[in-house]
């Protein structure tokens, strides 16, 4: 039997009801959303406005209208960080970011012109958030900062870090890849501006699928123009929510399987779920800290980390550890940089980067039980 520890790159399995919701939506509705007035295209609208409505019920916001859907969050983010920050900016981000962000922000800073602040952290992952009051400048136009590393699992302080961006009015963006549906976000809470999500991960719903929740209308400026199906005569792009963000046919069976998610996540509830990856994490930080020649990275904490950890076997590269896991115990995970050079700098692992193990709801002790066995018998014959 295999064992599935790569729930940071996607969750698997998904809930039954995620595939049926899928499969049931293409089967037996189809239709677009808001082009058309026929009962089926009514429906797929209804099931859109669900999900919409889901979303906001998981993250405490009030206005489903600015839940805007994207096609994963590396779209959301991008569509976020062009969509605000303007030429000779001057935007603050985290040490930890994954390409999604990072990538974007240098792009930026070699072609517009934008200026990068990154809030120093330590080893851990661990970020102090009143450094962030020395850097801000005048012209800083964003706070964007990732809930949780997807390399060390670290959490990061987004309530005062939200808090500062408030008192300040810079617009706080935050990337939930690794938290949305692990952990609870509440974004009036926590002072977010912009919640960038993605479907696929704790969300538990289908690859394609991510979006942002926006405070305020105007924003974010459109970065994509096209049919939304209303005020088509106008030669511009809508001014409100979610239409001047969502241009073009959205991925409606897809979204009709994230709701699925998103209800599973709210039955079970958020608190339920990271009660149970938290233990999962303990247990497995306990087996692995007991294997000789391993080196685990990041706070070993569990109460500060989502359910992500990375380690390296001493002496032997990441990808060969990964690859006999799945050749001789069939057991999934994930070796490399995880597109997150920036934390591997920090850990001193960017030339061969880490085995990164990540649970979700459904694994159980005896997944870590498994790997803790594969990973002694590994390194017994080193
Ligand atoms: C922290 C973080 N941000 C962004 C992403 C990108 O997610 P997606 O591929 O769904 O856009 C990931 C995925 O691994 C992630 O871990």
């Amino acid at each position: 039997m295999s064992i599935y520890l790569d729930n940071a790159a996607t969750s698997f399995p998904k809930p039954d009801s995620v595939t049926d919701s899928v499969y049931h939506f293409m089967k037996y509705i189809g239709a677009n959303i808001g082009r058309s007035s026929y009962s089926k295209a009514q429906k797929a609208g209804e099931v859109v406005n669900e999900t919409r409505q889901l979303l906001c019920q998981l993250f405490n916001y009030c206005n489903p209208d600015h839940v805007v859907f994207t096609s994963n969050v590396t779209e959301a983010i991008n569509l976020a960080i062009r969509g605000i920050v303007s030429k000779g900016g001057h935007v603050i981000t985290s040490g930890l970011e994954h390409n999604a962000v990072w990538r974007c922000l240098k792009m930026l800073e070699r072609d517009h012109d934008i200026q990068i602040s990154t809030v120093p952290c330590d080893r851990n992952g661990i970020t102090e958030p009143e450094k962030i009051n020395e850097l801000i400048q005048p012209d800083t136009q964003l706070i964007v900062f990732t809930h949780a590393s997807n390399v060390l699992g670290t959490l990061q302080p987004i309530r005062t870090i939200g808090a500062i961006a408030s008192q300040h009015h810079i617009p706080f963006l935050v990337d939930s890849a690794q938290t949305a549906g692990a952990y609870p976000i509440d974004i009036r809470a926590d002072n977010i501006d912009i919640l960038a999500f993605t479907g696929h991960k704790s969300l538990l719903g289908p690859t394609g699928t991510g979006g942002l929740i926006v405070k305020s209308e105007g924003l974010i400026r459109p970065q994509k123009a096209g049919g939304t199906g209303r005020d088509s005569i106008s030669p511009y792009q809508p001014e409100y929510l979610p239409d001047s963000l969502e241009a073009g046919t959205l991925n409606v069976s897809g979204i009709a399987g994230l709701g699925a998610g998103v209800k599973f996540i709210l039955n079970k509830t958020v608190e339920a779920i990271r009660n149970k990856e938290q233990s999962l994490t303990d247990y497995a930080l306990n087996q692995l800290q007991r294997i000789e020649n391993l080196t685990i990275y990041g706070p070993c904490n569990p109460e500060k980390m989502v359910g992500v950890i990375s380690f390296n076997v001493n002496c032997v590269a990441a990808v060969e550890i990964a690859y006999v896991l799945d050749e001789v115990y069939e057991i999934m995970v994930r070796a490399g940089l995880h597109c997150a050079p920036t934390a591997h700098r920090l850990i001193g692992t960017e030339s061969d980067g880490t085995v990164r193990v990540s649970f979700g709801y459904f694994n159980q002790k005896e997944d870590v039980d498994l790997l803790v066995f594969a990973l002694r018998e590994i390194i017994s014959k080193i």
